[in-house]
């Protein structure tokens, strides 16, 4: 039984003070840990104090990317190592705006993914394919390979312990959410691709997300769908009301 995984996506839209304000305002009502894994995703600036407002609660700490080496001249970098002295549990990689707007290659991702493991965290791998690549027919082929390139070299162990978060372009931020047959067929390739990469035992440990104009309204519909173990929102994660509502999708 794969236990759900909701994850914020704040990215570049929170500060430290408004970060301890939306944890307080959500702390006491999240769903216990070992049911619901309730995640928030948050810029390096705003860590520190998500760590602190989190502290002895139900939420775990995301940060929204990092660099692949643990420290030296790389001036602007956020380091693994750090993050993980910090106490952050999660490290979101390669989403698409990671990947377009900062030209993040496939082999850049898998180092990260690789150093995050070297220390100790857990990342939250991205893929999606572009409105282009969907209508050319091409979305499982990308997706498929997006998952091979990200995850070379990475354990059984690894993979089955990690988050992939399947998130089409064309319904990020868009409002537009791909349906959740749609989500659904996607996120069978990301497992069908494990199972082929490693074994079944792998593929039916790996949690998949769906990412893309989550919200409320739609969450229970996509979570009951069977490859579909948790959501990865940006707009609908932040405000507290609306968050709670999508960690508590089950009840
Ligand atoms: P959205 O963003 O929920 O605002 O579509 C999702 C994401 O980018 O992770």
């Amino acid at each position: 039984m794969r236990k759900p995984i909701i994850a914020g996506n704040w990215k570049m839209n929170m500060n430290p003070t408004q970060t301890t304000e939306f944890v307080n305002a959500i702390k006491a009502n999240l769903p216990k840990f070992d049911q619901t894994e309730s995640v928030i995703g948050a810029p390096a600036v705003d860590l520190p104090a998500l760590l602190e407002a989190a502290k002895g609660t139900d939420l775990k700490v995301a940060a929204e990317n990092c660099y692949f080496e643990d420290a030296g001249a790389f001036t602007g970098e956020t380091s693994p190592k750090t993050l993980n002295e910090m106490g952050v549990d999660y490290v979101i990689i390669g989403h698409s705006e990671r990947r377009d707007y900062f030209h993040e290659t496939d082999e850049d991702i898998n180092k990260k993914a690789h150093a995050i493991f070297k220390n100790n965290m857990t990342p939250i791998f991205c893929c999606g394919e572009s409105l282009e690549t969907r209508e050319a027919g091409k979305a499982e082929e990308w997706v498929s390979n997006q998952v091979t390139e990200g995850l070379k070299g990475l354990s059984a162990d690894q993979v089955s312990s990690m988050v992939i978060a399947y998130e089409p372009i064309w319904a990020i931020g868009t409002g537009k959410t791909a349906s959740a047959d749609q989500a659904q067929e996607i996120c069978a390739v990301v497992r069908q691709t494990v199972a082929k990469l490693y074994d079944q035992t792998v593929a039916d440990k790996v949690r998949i997300q769906y990412g893309g104009s989550v919200k409320p309204a739609n969450v229970k519909e996509i979570m009951g769908k069977e490859d579909i173990d948790g959501g990865l929102v940006g707009g609908a994660s932040m405000e507290p009301a609306s968050f709670l509502d999508l960690v508590h999708f089950n009840d």
